[in-house]
């Protein structure tokens, strides 16, 4: 009989007995869609971003699924902030950490929530993202290095749980370094490699129309098309940060192939985006057999055994 192989995986000491789960996005806005997370074999539960307040969002249609992925313009539609820490207590049922994302839409907005979470003992970690695109007149504070140092600078006076950010996509070598030279200035305990391709335009040639309302058609992109880009913000960031700062990869995950891939990138843990708005809770389960077959096949034990273990060719 073939040796089990085990998916779990620590990050800042949070113990996930699966390296899967979801991203902040899709299908983790309400009680009853973190519940199903949390019933899956997803090994935590992350929560939509939360604002200070409940938002209703952008004008809909604001999804729209491709063959190769997604565009979204969701604006952060979500119950708002006191709702995703009241969920803490209730996701205790599930033995598996509770990780709340934030994203405030003011610096001030982020430090009252940061301030708000101190010492609650429910909530294993913090996600805080820098990178939605989706917010008309808000800029993505991750492609501003100077408005991140600010903002970390001050969030870092208050935080008392783990915390990380969730990047944006970068695409030139030397913002890799800006960011890096940011970020590694802070106790960071993981960062999320990537948000959404910001912003993209998906067209129905047909009617000769866009296919999402909001800002004109434009959107984050998600799936399939943004695996290489995806792949290299986790091999760079791995590459540059200070080694107790966890990576997690996201992006373009929709087989145990794609996420054995982000791992031995230097990705820690993994979380699935697109392919879980398309196929439910089961692509938890499914992508870690998968995972499994291939860790099996290769002779790895557990994910330290291939992790950031990427061959160059020089
Ligand atoms: C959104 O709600 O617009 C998507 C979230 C994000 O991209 O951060």
């Amino acid at each position: 009989m073939a040796a089990a192989v085990s998916l779990a995986t620590s990050i800042a000491g949070v113990s996930l007995s699966s390296c899967l789960y979801n991203a902040s996005g899709p299908l983790c806005t309400t009680a009853e869609e973190l519940d199903a997370i949390g019933n899956s074999e997803a090994g935590a539960i992350l929560s939509k971003s939360a604002t200070l307040e409940k938002r209703a969002g952008n004008p809909e249609p604001r999804y729209f699924e491709t063959p190769w992925g997604s565009i979204n313009s969701m604006g952060l539609p979500n119950e708002g902030f006191q709702y995703y820490l009241d969920y803490a207590s209730r996701a205790e049922a599930f033995a598996k950490p509770y990780i709340m994302s934030i994203s405030g839409l003011s610096h001030q907005d982020n430090v009252d929530m940061i301030k708000a979470l101190a010492g609650q003992k429910h909530i294993a970690a913090i996600e805080l993202n820098l990178s939605c695109p989706n917010v008309p007149g808000k800029p993505q504070t991750g492609y501003d290095f100077e408005q991140s140092r600010a903002l970390l600078q001050r969030v870092f006076e208050h935080v008392s749980l783990p915390l990380g950010v969730k990047l944006p996509p970068y695409f030139d070598l030397p913002h890799f370094d800006m960011m890096a030279a940011v970020l590694n200035d802070y106790p960071l305990a993981f960062v999320t490699c990537v948000n959404s391709i910001g912003n993209g335009l998906v067209i129905d040639p047909e009617s000769e129309s866009v296919v999402i309302k909001p800002k004109s058609g434009f959107g984050g992109i998600g799936g399939d098309f943004i695996k290489p880009t995806a792949l290299a913000n986790v091999r760079k960031f791995y590459t540059l940060l200070n080694k107790d700062i966890a990576i997690i990869g996201c992006g373009g995950v929709k087989s145990g192939l794609d996420a054995f891939e982000h791992i031995l990138c230097g990705a820690s843990a993994v979380q699935i985006g697109t392919q879980f708005m398309r196929e439910g809770t089961t692509c938890f389960s499914r992508i870690a057999r998968e995972l499994g077959e291939i860790m099996q096949q290769k002779g790895y034990a557990d994910i330290t055994s291939f992790q950031g273990k990427l061959r160059s060719l020089d």
